[in-house]
């Protein structure tokens, strides 16, 4: 299949996401990956917020699939704090272009996002944000621009799942280095999270040394494996 040029992030020569199985994906690596679906249905949490940390916001394809499947969970009244970053932000019209795959399925929540996503100042770095009413409750998206490790550091609560999107460590061992694995293993609670789809030993040691026992689980469209952390 010819990749349209729009889909490749050009500062690392890579695609944002797999191009067929996107949302699947999405759902398969990371919301199975940290047991969202258990933790959402644990009648010993407390006060219903949750707080998600993403390193690698890129076209926002992982937060148009978690709003798709917070809104059919069943879930009400929860807040969902999602904290994003992006080094090199994307203009909305290219967002609409690469989420343009499966606007059938998805259109009016990519319409709501991305008219969203084009009034911020993404010129600027520091936190902007975006607060949409859904029907699982309430979505606080704080998207930093600028350097993950920033991001990780100017959370002011830990979080209790983290998406680890920012491309493999070949191409980007930037977003995977000791510094910035131990940073967000800092803002993890504990029993917290994280999941990603690359098994590579420099992110399992990684997030070993961060306090995360790690585990391979079944892959996704094709990969053998991906991985998966619960803070100790
Ligand atoms: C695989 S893409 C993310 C895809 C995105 N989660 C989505 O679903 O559309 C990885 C993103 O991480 C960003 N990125 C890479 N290194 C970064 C860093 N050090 N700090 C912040 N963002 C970074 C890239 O620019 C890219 O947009």
């Amino acid at each position: 299949m010819q990749i349209p040029p729009y889909l490749v992030n050009e500062h690392y020569g890579d695609r944002y996401f797999d191009v067929v199985n996107a949302i699947e994906e999405a759902r398969h690596i990371f919301f199975q990956g940290s047991a969202l679906a258990d933790i959402l249905s644990d009648p010993r949490r407390g006060p219903k917020e949750f707080r998600i940390g993403e390193t690698g916001f890129g076209a926002g394809r992982v937060l148009i699939a978690l709003l798709d499947y917070l809104d059919r969970s069943g879930v009400r009244d929860l807040a969902v704090t999602y904290n994003s970053v992006e080094l090199h932000p994307v203009s909305a019209e290219r967002m609409g272009s690469i989420l343009g795959g499966f606007k059938q399925g998805f259109g009016p929540l990519i319409d709501v996002l991305v008219s969203a996503y084009g009034r911020l100042d993404i010129a600027t770095p520091g936190w902007r944000r975006i607060q949409l009413t859904r029907p699982f409750g309430a979505l606080n998206l704080n998207l930093w621009v600028g350097e993950a490790l920033e991001m990780v550091r100017a959370l002011t609560a830990p979080c209790d799942a983290w998406f680890l999107d920012g491309h493999g460590p070949k191409t980007n061992p930037d977003i995977w280095r000791e510094e910035l694995l131990l940073a967000i293993g800092d803002k993890t609670v504990a029993g917290g999270t994280c999941a990603t789809y690359t098994v590579a030993a420099v992110v399992r040691h990684g997030l070993s040394a961060a306090g995360f026992s790690v585990s391979q689980r079944p892959g996704f469209g094709g990969k053998k494996a991906v991985l998966g952390g619960i803070k100790r």
